[in-house]
């Protein structure tokens, strides 16, 4: 795919170094377009080794190609990262002043801006202005990350991370289409990752679950606008996403006390996390050793069911009309194929959507892309196709709209 990066005048610049060479390591070929004043912070000659493409920040080089018009008209995603209070004002307002803007004048293909500046700057009533339009004119807008910017401060303002930036610029082209905000004003509540039940201070009973998926959902539910808790189980490594509190929680009774506390007035409750059915009894207070008094089973008890009992509280009227989401990760087995065991769950938990995935070899567990299916409480199933872990965040998040009060 032909990939534009637009590089705005901020501290963040150095950035998009980044963002450049992960578009080029999956085989996409790159053209960079820096403002003048983005060249202050990284200089052409690093942009042009990275993309492999010329760099240039005016319309009147290689004038007989006509560039200002025909890079975007190639395009097939134009990225703006960091995207400056001014840039974002200078293409709301269609100016094409230079090459960048008159690129997003001509680009008829998805367009993502990547906000970075002083949360002052983020919250004026002019750049909200300007945000909005460019959303009204078709372009999907990041909403930041919070944290430390360029000088002592803290506060929203923050270019989201790279790896972010991709995961969204990479939906945009399966979804070959804006992200709706059509979340804006909903609470939503992810649950991700593993639960831990600890057996001693070193050792506990684990899974698998890496957290990409409940991260991916949180993430993509941010971005469309929805005020998202994260109630994140054993997730390491993972960047936390932009715009997202997240709740880091460790065994399966923090992770529904977390859940309870957090679905109080909440939209929607997404159950990613593989929630461990049983811990131990006994948690050793020191190390298990080897030798006189060496354990020869572990005995288990039941956790409860949060999915279940997030059913149970709407049912007896607790959380008005919270839309709940479950997850089955299913083999198959003699008894049924992963379909029929998935239709059995979505019965016996009573949420009102399941995403099944087959889980198995390389699938679903820890790797970065996924499928499956979505069971909705009315009959209604749908394939998942496969696709980044963001895309089935949004295909849920489609099917999840209607349903929410
Ligand atoms: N879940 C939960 N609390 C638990 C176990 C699971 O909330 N103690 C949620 C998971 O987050 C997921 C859904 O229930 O959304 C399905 O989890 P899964 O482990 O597949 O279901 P189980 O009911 O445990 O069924 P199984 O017998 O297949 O393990």
């Amino acid at each position: 795919m032909r990939i534009v990066v637009g590089v705005g005048g901020g501290i963040a610049a150095y950035k998009a170094c980044s963002l450049v060479r992960k578009f080029t390591e999956t085989g996409h070929h790159v053209r960079v377009i820096p403002t003048e004043s983005a060249l202050q912070f990284v200089g052409k000659a690093t942009f042009e080794a990275l993309s492999g493409n010329p760099v240039q920040t005016g319309v009147f080089a290689d004038v007989p190609e006509v560039p200002h018009v025909r890079i975007g008209q190639e395009a097939d995603l134009v990225v703006i990262a960091p995207a400056t209070a001014d840039l974002m004002a200078r293409a709301a307002s269609g100016r094409a002043d230079d090459l960048l803007t008159a690129t997003l004048l001509t680009a008829r293909c998805p367009v993502l801006f990547a906000p970075a500046m002083h949360t002052e700057m983020w919250e004026h009533p002019a750049t909200v202005a300007n945000v909005a339009t460019l959303r009204a004119h078709g372009s999907t807008v990041m909403e930041p990350a919070s944290g430390r910017l360029t000088g002592a401060d803290t506060g929203p303002g923050r270019l989201p991370e790279p790896e972010e930036i991709f995961a969204l610029a990479s939906l945009l082209l399966e979804r070959a289409d804006a992200l709706p905000r059509d979340l804006e004003g909903r609470r939503v509540v992810v649950s991700a990752g593993g639960t831990r039940e600890p057996l001693d201070p070193v050792r506990f009973l684990g899974n698998r679950s890496s957290g990409k998926q409940g991260y991916a959902m949180a993430r993509v539910a941010a971005q469309r606008g929805a005020q998202v808790t994260l109630i994140a189980g054993n997730t390491i490594g993972l960047e936390p996403p932009a715009a997202v509190e997240v709740v880091h929680v460790t065994t399966a009774e923090q992770m529904g006390t977390a859940v309870d506390k957090h679905s109080a007035g909440a939209d929607a409750v997404i159950m990613a996390a593989a929630v461990a059915d049983f811990r131990p009894v006994n948690v050793a207070a020191a190390k298990i050793k080897k030798g006189a008094h060496e354990p020869n089973s572990i005995e288990l008890t039941k956790n409860r069911d949060i999915l279940a009992g997030l059913v149970q509280a709407r049912r007896d009227g607790q959380l008005g009309g919270l839309a709940i989401v479950g997850f089955a990760a299913e083999t198959g087995d003699e008894h049924g194929d992963v379909l029929t065991h998935a239709r059995a769950k979505l019965a016996r938990k009573g949420c009102d959507l399941l995403v099944v995935n087959a889980v198995g070899e390389g699938k679903a567990f820890e790797v970065d892309n996924n499928d499956g299916w979505l069971l909705g409480a009315d009959g209604t199933e749908q394939s998942l196709d496969h696709g980044s872990k963001a895309l089935l965040a949004s295909r849920v998040l489609d099917a999840l709209g209607p349903l929410l009060r």
